[in-house]
Formats: C-alpha cells, structure tokens, sequence
C-alpha cells in the first residue's frame, strides 16, 4: 500500500532504524563471538554446600548463653553458607577468559573466606558440650608433640587471649606432611596450614564472645575450655593420622 506525506515519512524511518538497530546488533554479536570452538568454555554446574544443623543444645552449654551461640550459628555459620553458595553460583557462570581480574581475584578471596569460615565454625560448634579429656591416641599424640597436655593447653590458650580484640583462630591442627600437631595461629579465616586437619578450634571473632563477654575476651577462652569435648577431635584426628 502506498503511503503519502508524513505517514509515509514515519514509515521510511521505522524501516530504517529497524535495519541500523539489526545490524547494530548482529556487529555486536559478531564483536563478542567466540574465535573457534573452544574459545568460551561453557559455565560450570555451581557448587553446592548444605549447612551442618546445630548439633548441640544451646542452652545446655555452660559458660555461654543461649543467645550467643544462636546468634552466631544462625548469623555468622549460616551466614558464610549462605554467602558461599551465592559467591560458587556467580563462579559457576563467570567467563574466566573475559572476566576482569579484580572480579575473579575478588570471588576467589570471598570464596575462600567464606569456605574457610564454614569449615572452622563446624568444628568450633562441634567440640562445645560436656568436658572431657580427650582419648588416648590423641593424648599420647599431644604429649609427644607438646611434651604433656598441660603445656598444649598453656600454649593453646595463651594463643587465643593473644587474639582478644582482633579477628581470628587459634586452631589445634594435625598435620599430615610432618605427622604432627600443632597449635596454628590464623589472623582471619583464610590464614592455616595447608594440608592440616582441624581437630579443634576456637573462634576468637568478637561476634563469638562480646554479647556474654563485652571486651573481657580472656573470660571468654575459659569459659570455652570448660565446655571442650573432645570427641569430635578424636575422631578428625583419627581418620587423618597414618
Ligand atoms: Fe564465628
């Protein structure tokens, strides 16, 4: 049909800017396509990780109110899962071959605080319960390594009144390379030996004492050695020692 006038103008410029925005489009495409099959790897199933449940009654843990420990099971533990399983979604889709470096340095940092900070707070939750000594695989373990228990426990707790106001672990740790254990110091979560299994762990974040304890952070750490059960670090150690 034939169009006159103004209609026919209007028309003539929908026409054209349809075809210079499709062309636009298809120069674009052809700018970002990859340059042969392999050029773009396709994205990675996201990982997935699935929080622990609370494993302890938290008002049966003497030394620490109940508020405390739910706070910083649902805030801090649920908290860094939660954050994992949003920063591993973002890497599952990320195209590491165009993806800025401060973006992919970022991610993995965040990553590994929050993998870190998920695997230390599960062995911290679970070593709280009733007091006791550990068995005797790990007690010869530790007097061999410290030359009696009371000097691990010395050294273990000098290490975390050491961290009181700053952010941190003091982190009994076996270490496979050297078949030993160690008292490990770590300023955040991202900060252990590499290789090393947890067997106990305690957190000396202010979220993890300052509700019960203010700044008292010394109070805090004896409070946490008279609630130490040593059965789940019985167990992390024997599975890793050979
Ligand atoms: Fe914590």
């Amino acid at each position: 049909m034939i169009k006159f006038g103004e209609a026919a103008v209007s028309e003539h410029r929908r026409t054209f800017l349809k075809t210079t925005l499709a062309m636009t489009a298809a120069a674009a495409v052809q700018a970002v396509a990859p340059r042969g099959a392999f050029a773009q790897a396709p994205a990675s199933p996201a990982a997935k990780y699935t929080p622990a449940p609370m494993a302890f009654d938290p008002k049966k843990i003497k030394g620490l109110s109940e508020k405390i420990l739910v706070s910083h099971y649902e805030n801090n533990y649920l908290g860094a899962v939660r954050r994992l399983n949003a920063i591993a979604e973002q890497l599952g889709n990320l195209d590491f071959d165009k993806a800025p470096v401060f973006t992919i340095n970022g991610l993995k940092r965040e990553e590994l605080i929050a993998m870190n900070s998920m695997i230390l707070h599960e062995v911290y939750f679970a070593t709280l319960g009733d007091a006791n000594a550990p068995g005797k695989a790990l007690a010869d373990q530790i007097a061999k390594d410290f030359g009696s228990f009371e000097r691990w426990k010395s050294e273990f707790v000098g290490m975390a009144k050491a961290e009181g106001g700053g952010s941190g672990w003091v982190i009994l740790t076996y270490s496979p390379h050297d078949k030993r254990l160690v008292n490990a110091w770590a300023a955040d979560h991202t900060t252990t030996v590499a290789g090393g299994e947890p067997i106990l762990a305690i957190d000396m974040y202010e979220h993890a004492y300052q509700m019960d304890f203010g700044a008292k952070a010394a109070e805090y750490v004896t409070a946490f050695m008279n609630t130490l059960n040593w059965s789940h670090a019985e167990a992390a150690f024997g599975k890793r020692k050979v």
